[in-house]
């Protein structure tokens, strides 16, 4: 049974398979309406969502499946009945569980007791499919991913994290930008970087921003993740010196800019650059479509 539950279970030729699927799904999608066809999955979300729910429902209902929406927002997970209980009955029915979750245990859970396939759709630790999208964007415009260098402006969370372990395997350099103590998660860092220095990459975290030279990708995400209630304003004064704005993109020498959005403007990104002619977010929000077509794909269709 495989899962996408951290982003580490795949190689690197999978990895590159993943994104050469979604490239050919991207270019012709009805060669693929069938893929799925008689399947279905159930698409839990525990917090709120735009791209990552649209784009799953979109991508079952494109490979000719179903996915079914359960909204836990109102209802966190294990409430009602327990994470075991939940996974053992939806196995009953569906081929797939996609989850965003608080915790990343509750996706452990959910693949320990369920007998169908995991998608993690963001936790708390990595969100493994929006990396994934990501890279097949920087693909798209730069023609390679081996030798690029990737630097993450602001706070390290689960999107930094999940960048560095599909950077790690996809032979990416990325670089964390982050204030002192905002930086990604160690261990997970510490694993990625094993498995970059084995595809000829290197993976760092940094804190000043003056630093940020000879650039390929500039990428950054919102200062306050969705679980926590800080103010933004609360962490604009510590955060500011690492927004992308005209001056950081010209100093970094970067040619595309990244942000996985939601973006919260003049915040962690000026309107200039969010809407200027590097910016591609848009372009990586439509692939978050097409690379769930293609885990799909691998996931359920063969299992
Ligand atoms: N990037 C992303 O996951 O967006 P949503 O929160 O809207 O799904
Ligand atoms: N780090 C952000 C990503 C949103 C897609 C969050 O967890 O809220």
């Amino acid at each position: 049974m495989r899962h996408l539950l951290t982003g580490f279970e795949f190689s690197q030729e999978e990895y590159l398979d993943i994104l050469d699927t979604a490239a050919a799904m991207k270019k012709d999608p009805r060669k693929y309406s069938k893929v799925l066809e008689g399947r279905s999955g159930a698409i839990m979300f525990e917090k709120p969502s735009l791209r990552t729910r649209t784009t799953f429902e979109l991508a079952f209902y494109r490979l000719g499946g179903h996915g079914i929406y359960l909204d836990l927002q109102n209802g966190d997970l294990g409430k009602r009945e327990t994470i075991a209980d939940y996974a053992r009955n939806l196995s009953r029915w569906v081929d797939c569980l996609v989850g965003r979750v608080y915790a990343q245990s509750t996706l452990e859970e959910l693949a320990k007791y369920g007998s169908v396939p995991v998608i993690n759709a963001l936790s708390d630790l990595y969100h493994p499919a929006q990396a994934m999208a990501d890279y097949l964007t920087v693909r798209e415009h730069l023609g390679k991913l081996a030798g690029v260098k990737l630097c993450y402006m602001g706070d390290g969370n689960n999107v930094t994290n999940s960048l560095l372990v599909a950077g790690g395997i996809l032979g990416v350099n990325v670089e964390c930008c982050v204030p002192e103590g905002c930086g990604p998660d160690v261990q997970i860092f510490d694993r990625a970087n094993e498995l970059a220095k084995t595809h000829g990459a290197v993976l760092r975290v940094f804190n000043d921003p003056s630093k940020v030279k000879d650039v390929d990708v500039l990428y950054t995400d919102t200062w306050v993740s969705m679980g926590d209630n800080t103010p933004l304003d609360r962490v604009r004064k510590k955060y500011m010196p690492y927004q992308i704005n005209d001056a950081l993109l010209e100093q970094s020498g970067a040619s595309l800019v990244l942000h996985c959005l939601p973006a919260h403007r003049n915040y962690e990104i000026t309107d200039e650059v969010m809407d200027g002619p590097k910016s591609v977010v848009f372009d990586e929000a439509e692939n978050r479509l097409h690379i769930h077509m293609s885990v799909l794909s691998k996931l359920v269709e063969n299992n």
